[in-house]
């Protein structure tokens, strides 16, 4: 077992593209869409609607920035727990979001990338997502990664299992598994290591978000509501980064 902390610790005092102190990899926990609804006495579907123009913008201005890995929490495995009809506005959005900015995202050079089980959405869906993951799997200006029925349990229990059966098999000893024979299994595999984790809406938790991956990740926490998000905002949570001290457990 290696006495490193953990390897996605080590490799990222390289700064981003976009110069120094800019975070290679920014995940968002796109949070209080129904609230800023509800404020404004509208459905809870009319939020969603204008979160998606905020992460649109966002996308947009992360790219700027030099950000090279966005990643955006839009469906948890927790998720199911809504009602039906809110679940079906939610994958209407998406159906709608992939149809009209696959073209502009495909043509900016975005890599498009999914981590969450997906697959166990309606089948026009997942064929609408494979569509948008094949059409840029050769892009390199940038990643987004879209956590869809994500739950970081059940890709650390995944990659548990998978190895636990490879140890079966007598294709690996129990006895070296290292942090990078886990880190290799999650979906954020090849990914560099998150450096900034933003949640939206005054919520102070993960809500199962990229438990593993924010081990050394920076926090940063506001009240906005997702659908107030913008490119300014993004900026002063960057600056807020810029200023952080990152020691991992050094001095
Ligand atoms: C986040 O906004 C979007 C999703 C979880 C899909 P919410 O829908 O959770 O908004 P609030 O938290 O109810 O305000
Ligand atoms: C987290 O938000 C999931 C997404 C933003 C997609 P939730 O609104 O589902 O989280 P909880 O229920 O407040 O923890
Ligand atoms: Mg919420």
């Amino acid at each position: 077992m290696s006495a490193e902390p953990a390897r996605s610790a080590t490799a990222e005092s390289a700064p981003g593209a976009g110069g120094a102190n800019v975070p290679r990899h920014v995940a968002i926990i796109m949070d209080g869409n129904g609230r800023w609804a509800e404020k404004r006495g509208l459905p809870r579907v009319a939020g969603h609607r204008k979160g998606v123009e905020t992460a649109k913008d966002v996308v947009r201005a992360a790219g700027e920035h030099g950000i090279e890995v966005l990643t955006l929490y839009a469906f948890s495995s927790e998720n199911w727990r809504r009602p039906a009809s809110e679940i079906a506005d939610l994958m209407n959005l998406l159906r709608r979001f992939i149809r009209t900015e696959l073209g502009e995202l495909a043509d900016a050079g975005i890599r498009i990338k999914v981590i969450g089980d997906y697959q166990a959405f309606e089948r026009d869906v997942v064929e609408l997502i494979d569509g948008a993951i094949g059409r840029t799997k050769a892009n390199a200006k940038g990643t987004l990664v879209v956590a869809l029925n994500y739950g970081a349990q059940a890709e650390i229990l995944a990659a548990a299992q998978q190895l636990a059966q490879e140890s079966r098999d007598g294709a690996i000893d129990p006895a070296s598994i290292e942090f990078t024979h886990i880190e290799e299994r999650l979906g954020t595999h090849g990914l560099p290591p998150l450096d900034l984790l933003i949640r939206t809406s005054g919520e102070m938790r993960l809500s199962n978000f990229l438990l593993w991956q924010a081990a050394y990740a920076e926090l940063y926490f506001t009240d906005t509501l997702w659908p107030d998000f913008d490119a300014d905002a993004l900026a002063v949570a960057l600056a807020d980064y810029a200023g952080r001290d990152r020691r991992y457990g050094g001095l």
